[in-house]
């Protein structure tokens, strides 16, 4: 499973690129309103660090989107564009599919949502599964009935699991199958803890203080 940062910060992207184990860049306008910093700049950034940075279009008709999309691909070949899942996003999908240009549709909540966003074309479907949680459903219920939709091999856009809230939900994904998870900063530096390998490691250091001067 590929994993992906959910920020629109360069220092984070930066430091989790550094643990060798980073594939992607997800942003959407909520987090690039968050940095409050030039959204081309920091794309562009991130595209020199990780070789998949997902840039959302805001144009709120299909030929704005469809002109935002290209305009955004043409930045960089790293660049995959993020198109909600409404009907007009849909059409965009499919326009840019047509010219070679990767999606990620965002904001699906539905297999219904999932399966049209895949036959309009799309790269990658990213369904929110913290935001199921939060209105008291199982969004991982919904990664498990996509994930049974693809095995019969229909389709070849890949599953990003997104709206992650903590550790739990990205081990599950890996379990159902999913092909990508995007993970906000602060869980992502909780992956790699655990108090035994603290308190392992601390002890291994210091009896080997104890040892090391010895012929
Ligand atoms: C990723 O592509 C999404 O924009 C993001 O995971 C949404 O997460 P949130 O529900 O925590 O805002």
């Amino acid at each position: 499973m590929k994993l992906f940062l959910d920020t629109a910060n360069v220092a984070y992207v930066a430091e989790i690129a550094r643990w060798g184990v980073l594939d992607g860049v997800t942003t959407n306008p909520s987090l690039v309103a968050k940095e409050g910093k030039d959204f081309k700049k920091v794309v562009l950034e991130m595209c020199k660090l990780v070789p998949c940075v997902s840039a959302q279009v805001t144009a709120p008709d299909v030929e704005g989107m469809k002109k935002q999309g290209e305009e955004y691909a043409s930045w960089h070949k790293n660049v995959v564009v993020k198109v909600p899942m409404t009907t007009d996003g849909l059409q965009v999908v499919k326009y840019l599919s047509g010219k070679k240009i990767k999606t990620n549709v965002t904001l699906v909540f539905s297999v219904a949502q999932a399966i049209l966003a895949a036959k309009a074309g799309a790269t990658i479907i990213s369904p929110f599964i913290g935001r199921l949680d939060d209105i008291g459903e199982d969004g991982m219920v919904l990664i498990e009935e996509i994930m049974d939709v693809w095995s019969h091999g229909r389709f070849e856009t890949e599953v990003l699991v997104a709206s992650t809230r903590h550790p739990r939900h990205i081990i599950d994904a890996a379990r159902v199958g999913a092909h990508i998870c995007t993970i906000p900063y602060e869980v992502f530096k909780k992956l790699p803890q655990h108090t035994l390998t603290d308190n392992g490691y601390k002890k291994f250091q210091e009896d080997w203080e104890k040892v090391k001067n010895r012929g």
